[in-house]
């Protein structure tokens, strides 16, 4: 529907509001009960009123929008008509300045922190980290979207006793060089044969304890490693980012917060909030039903919770957050919950302001399963596979497109990222690569085939002549909703934002391409008259745009052939 937000605004009453006028708006039956109604029967208890006299006190403050034509209260529904004209001056907006539909400045002097992705050094990318990373990335440029300075977090996992293993792995069975000029799964494997060998010489650990704390306690040679170790994750990573487009303004993670533990740490002591418990200090949530919040271990070592406390404040010290949303798998919800509720025992300033942004699992379709064997399924090789099987694809449908490298890897890499964005975050997601690569389903190289369709009839079509427009010809039937597809585009944006859900968007570009492939299908764009040619023109140019822009949001490319 459109203007939605825009009535509710004008028509919210006495015991009436917005929300509930939003979701009580219905698609009228017939195009003679107008583009868009209100059953007004539901708020007579409310109200105190007969619904069609609600409908009648409701009327007059619709009358005078601009972009309302006529309005009529028939028997308790409000019926509103929208004025063509306006559409069609919306519409022209739309198809111009591009792609930037739906975008707006109510963000304006707000900053939104987003903390995601967030990998663990040594580890290479799996297909586990694939949500936080997509649902991240697209909460980031809708954000901005909507006029949200953002600041995009990766709180790396550079601390623990891991880097102990490694350089004891690395001495053992390698050498520092040898990790430098390899890649990230040479660490890994380096990793893995010491979980298995330590299996039969625990005296590794030992070795691995005192190599992590001549690391805390800053040896050269141990720095030396660990620096080693970093740069070679990040070179891997920074190339996945590149091909999902994912951008970072803060690379700041766990090691980061050293030395910002301890002011929290007395703070939480003057508070009277810390307890010891058998040598461990803990913030007790008994009250709560939560199991205590462990932050400092007998041995003096810090915690991940540790490093959540320091980093929430640090935050909000450095970027003064409107929000900070943290997205991660709903594996840790009890974590995030301890954690918010010792920022909010400790009164921490931005403690309404923190939140879990959660999400499913991402598991392979039976078949390509393999974490039975024990296997983890790395991200780049779902990317790379997909991308193979779009090259076939396309080497199918259209042998002769020039660039088919390029082409396959938009097509391949962007139907990884809408797999991900396809549902509400919650739901766990079994992967499956022919399902996401179908041309015809739910999926973004659909969307992008459509874009490519409108791209290829405007330039068959050439210039659009804005003063001779024959706008009947798009206001009915498939056309208009069309119409109304790309002029509510902007109320998904904002419902994705509200929600942290970047689905409105995703699911919004899948209605829009579908809604413009029917009008596609039953009517001919480059048709003899001039003003029929350009309004369908019109109409594809602004689907193209608000496509682009939906596709872009979401971190895909729109391709102009495919
Ligand atoms: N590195 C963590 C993991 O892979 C995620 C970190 C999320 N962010 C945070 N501030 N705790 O589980």
């Amino acid at each position: 529907m459109m203007f939605e937000k825009e009535l509710a605004a004008v028509l919210k009453n006495d015991g009436l509001d917005e929300e509930t006028v939003i979701s009580s708006f219905e698609v009228p039956k017939e195009a003679k009960m107008g583009d868009i109604c209100l059953p007004c029967f539901k708020f007579a208890k409310v109200m105190r009123m007969a619904p069609p006299l609600i409908a009648a006190k409701l009327l007059p403050l619709v009358e005078g929008l601009d972009f309302v034509e006529k309005v009529e209260a028939v028997n308790g529904y409000l019926n509103i008509f929208f004025s063509k004209d306006i559409i069609a001056k919306k519409l022209i907006s739309a198809a111009i300045d591009q792609p930037c539909v739906g975008k707006s400045e109510e963000g304006k002097g707000k900053t939104i922190c987003i903390d995601y992705s967030s990998v663990n050094i040594a580890k290479p990318f799996h297909i586990g980290h694939l949500s936080t990373t997509v649902i991240g990335g697209a909460l980031y440029k809708i954000f901005e979207h909507l006029g949200y300075n953002v600041v995009g977090i990766n709180h790396l996992g550079d601390w623990g006793t891991q880097f102990g293993k490694l350089i004891v792995a690395t001495e053992k069975w390698s050498t520092l060089d040898e990790v430098r000029n390899n890649d990230e799964y040479f660490l890994n494997k380096l990793y893995v044969r010491y979980h298995k060998e330590v299996e039969t010489d625990p005296s590794l650990d030992d070795m691995a304890r005192a190599w992590f704390k001549r690391i805390e306690d800053g040896d050269e040679i141990a720095i030396g490693y660990f620096n080693v170790f970093k740069e070679v994750t990040m070179k891997a990573v920074a190339k996945i980012y590149d091909r999902l487009k994912i951008k970072f303004d803060s690379y700041n993670g766990e090691s980061f917060y050293n030395d910002k533990m301890q002011p929290r740490l007395d703070e939480l002591d003057a508070k009277g909030l810390l307890v010891e418990s058998e040598g461990a200090k803990v913030v007790n949530l008994d009250e709560w039903g939560m199991p205590p919040c462990l932050l400092v271990k007998a041995d003096g070592a810090t915690l991940y919770a540790t490093r959540d406390i320091a980093a929430a404040y640090y935050r909000k010290e450095a970027y003064d957050f409107y929000k900070c949303l943290y997205v991660v798998a709903y594996q840790q919800n009890l974590h995030f919950k301890q954690v918010f509720k010792v920022l909010e025992l400790m009164d921490f300033a931005g403690k309404d302001d923190v939140e879990h942004i959660n999400f499913g699992m991402v598991s392979m379709e039976e078949g390509s399963m393999s974490t039975r064997e024990g296997r983890v399924i790395w991200l780049k090789d779902v990317l790379d596979k997909a991308v193979e099987k779009a090259r076939q694809i396309i080497e199918q449908k259209n042998p002769g497109i020039a660039d088919k490298d390029r082409i396959a890897e938009s097509v391949g890499v962007g139907a990884v990222i809408f797999s991900a964005l396809w549902n509400n975050r919650i739901k766990d997601i079994v992967f499956s690569y022919d399902k996401v690569l179908n041309f015809d389903g739910e999926t973004s190289p659909y969307v992008q085939y459509t874009y490519a369709r409108c791209a290829s009839a405007l330039r068959k079509g050439g210039e659009i002549d804005f003063d001779n427009i024959d706008y009947s010809s798009i206001t009915t039937d498939e056309g208009y909703e069309v119409v109304k597809s790309i002029l509510s585009f902007k109320d998904s944006v904002q419902q994705a934002a509200k929600f942290r859900e970047p689905c409105y968007v995703t699911r919004h570009i899948v209605d829009l391409a579908e809604k413009f492939n029917k009008f596609y299908i039953g009517h001919r764009i480059i048709v003899d008259e001039d003003e029929v040619r350009n309004a369908r023109l019109l109409l594809t140019k602004a689907t193209s745009n608000t496509l682009k822009t939906g596709l872009s949001l979401l971190g895909i490319d729109a391709l102009e052939e495919m």
